[in-house]
């Protein structure tokens, strides 16, 4: 079995300023590669900006700027809420790299030479904010224009001459692959939305564009730039070092495990990029997950509602790790989910400050007043003690399986209760009676509570990075230790060297703030 495994996020346009739905589906995306890592997977992580096409080269004009200078400033919005947000990710790739037109070069001369793509001319609507073609009966009139039903967004005119791919002739072995693959479009709802539409018949796809320039020019045709969902869907295997499928990233990365994307942008995932992919005779990915709408206050969130909720106001406020932890534990992967800040305080204040980081901070200071800041050593554990222990090890398994299905939210109450459960533990066993009655007892209560603590700590740390580490850091816990199998070895803390202090972790926070 290969250990390697690859997940990337969408790479975003970078024409507006990054907003929380970009902030999920990297975090989620991230949660998942940190999660691979635990699991001793190597693991490339993915994201970057998709910055060619029509809509960023009228941005750029408006501005007065070079198309490309207007990139490198908006780019880098997005490299630097990747720090911001604490992505773990390998690579971050620009559709402006060099590396990049190259391996938009080569799928395209695959497709040539396979005979998939054709010269024609293209007339239908268009919609340059989703660098999206629609169907006449996918547009609707609204306020005297032609909107998309789906995105609402204006749609053009367009009439063209055009290369196309053929689409029309790969519809059977997309419904051929579905169907062997019936993991390949996660959740499953969205998978029959899919089905339907390429059991419909498919159209062969515009692939060129001629009325402007910024973007990738077509070899040997120049006129025609490529159009730019092809363009950026290859970003997925530029990254890899494609045309070049001799090279070990290739060879170890591709297929991609996981193509984390939102609901709006499935259509060119599960269709297109399998398509151009058998066509150039390359595999298709192994899993496309769509994940749903963040809304605010119930509402999709735009400037003229003003409920916008800024990632980096939110950071900058409260943390880093409390705005992942909220964001994948309010909102279910798959559906759409409402934010709120009120929302946001509570479940920062129940699930980290008074769960985890309640129990972290009890342990550790009883720790240091009664037993000179050293975890005790006895591992004389009674059957209450064993009982927590093994239920956590016994529940790995399981726990696996379920980020492994994307059941993120599922993964997240179970660690949870661990923790509640620890908590309960501690109260319970009255280590400060049993330091009078029977100080060995006391020994073992603790001895049982850090290693738990050790293992929620491995357990949550995909998910609020930072202050697991701290955690860990406390009981000089090396970060390289981070993985399963330190989750089973109940030998693996120092008990002759005192406790680090322990960093806050989690501020509450009261009504005013
Ligand atoms: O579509 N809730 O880029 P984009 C959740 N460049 N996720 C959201 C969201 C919301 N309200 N709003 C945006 C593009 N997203 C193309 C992608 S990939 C080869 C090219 C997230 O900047 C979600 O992941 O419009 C969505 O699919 C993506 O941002 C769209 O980002
Ligand atoms: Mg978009």
């Amino acid at each position: 079995m290969s250990k390697n495994f690859y997940i990337t996020t969408p790479i975003y346009y970078p024409s507006g300023k990054p907003h929380m739905g970009h902030a999920y589906s990297s975090i989620v995306a991230d949660i998942f590669a940190r999660f691979k890592r635990i699991e001793k997977y190597e693991v490339l992580f993915l994201t970057g900006t998709d910055e060619h096409g029509q809509k960023i080269q009228k941005e750029a004009k408006k501005n007065n700027k070079d198309p490309k200078i207007f990139c490198d400033e908006l780019s880098d919005n997005f490299r630097s809420l990747t720090k911001k947000l604490n992505l773990s990710n390998d690579d971050f790739i620009r559709t402006t790299e060099t590396r990049h037109y190259e391996s938009v070069i080569g799928i395209w001369n695959r497709l040539i030479d396979s005979g998939d793509i054709y010269l024609g001319k293209y007339s239908g609507w268009y919609s340059v904010s989703d660098e999206a073609f629609y169907e006449k009966d996918e547009i609707e009139d609204k306020d005297g224009n032609k909107v998309s039903k789906s995105s609402g967004s204006r749609v053009e005119w367009l009439e063209e001459e055009s290369y196309f791919f053929k689409l029309s002739i790969w519809g059977d072995r997309l419904l051929e692959f579905y169907k062997n693959n019936p993991d390949f479009i996660l959740p499953s709802s969205r998978k029959n939305e899919v089905v339907k539409f390429v059991e419909k018949g498919l159209k062969d796809l515009s692939i060129s564009r001629t009325s402007f320039s910024w973007g990738i020019p077509v070899p040997k045709n120049n006129k025609h730039v490529i159009y730019v969902w092809l363009d950026a869907l290859t970003n997925y295997i530029s990254a890899l070092n494609f045309p070049d499928v001799t090279n070990t990233k290739f060879k170890n990365f591709w297929p991609a495990d996981l193509h984390i994307i939102g609901k709006d942008i499935l259509r060119f995932h599960a269709i297109f990029w399998p398509a151009f992919l058998l066509a150039a005779k390359l595999s298709p990915p192994k899993r496309v997950f769509g994940h749903g709408w963040i809304l605010s206050d119930d509402k999709k969130m735009s400037k003229s509602l003003g409920n916008i909720l800024d990632p980096i106001e939110i950071i900058n406020k409260y943390g880093v790790d409390q705005l992942r932890y909220y964001l994948v534990k309010e909102v279910s992967l798959g559906n759409d989910g409402s934010i709120s800040m009120d929302n946001l305080k509570n479940c920062i204040n129940s699930d980290l400050a008074n769960n985890y980081g309640n129990l972290c901070q009890r342990v550790f200071s009883f720790i240091k007043k009664n037993c000179n800041n050293k975890i005790p050593e006895n591992t004389n554990l009674n059957k209450k003690d064993k009982n927590l222990l093994d239920n956590l090890i016994n529940n790995l398994p399981h726990l696996i399986k379920l980020m492994n299905n994307q059941n993120l939210n599922e993964y997240i109450k179970v660690v949870l209760s661990f923790s509640f459960e620890a908590n309960k533990y501690f109260n319970d066993s009255e280590p400060w009676t049993e330091k009078k009655k029977n100080h060995k007892r006391m020994e073992a209560i603790l001895f049982t509570i850090i290693q738990q603590i050790k293992n929620i700590s491995i357990l949550l740390n995909p998910i609020v990075p930072d202050a697991t580490k701290k955690v860990l850091t406390t009981l000089n816990f090396p970060s390289k230790n981070i993985n399963f199998d330190s989750i089973k070895n109940m030998n693996n803390l120092n008990h002759k060297i005192e406790l680090n202090n322990l960093e806050i972790l989690f501020r509450k926070i009261e009504d005013d703030n």
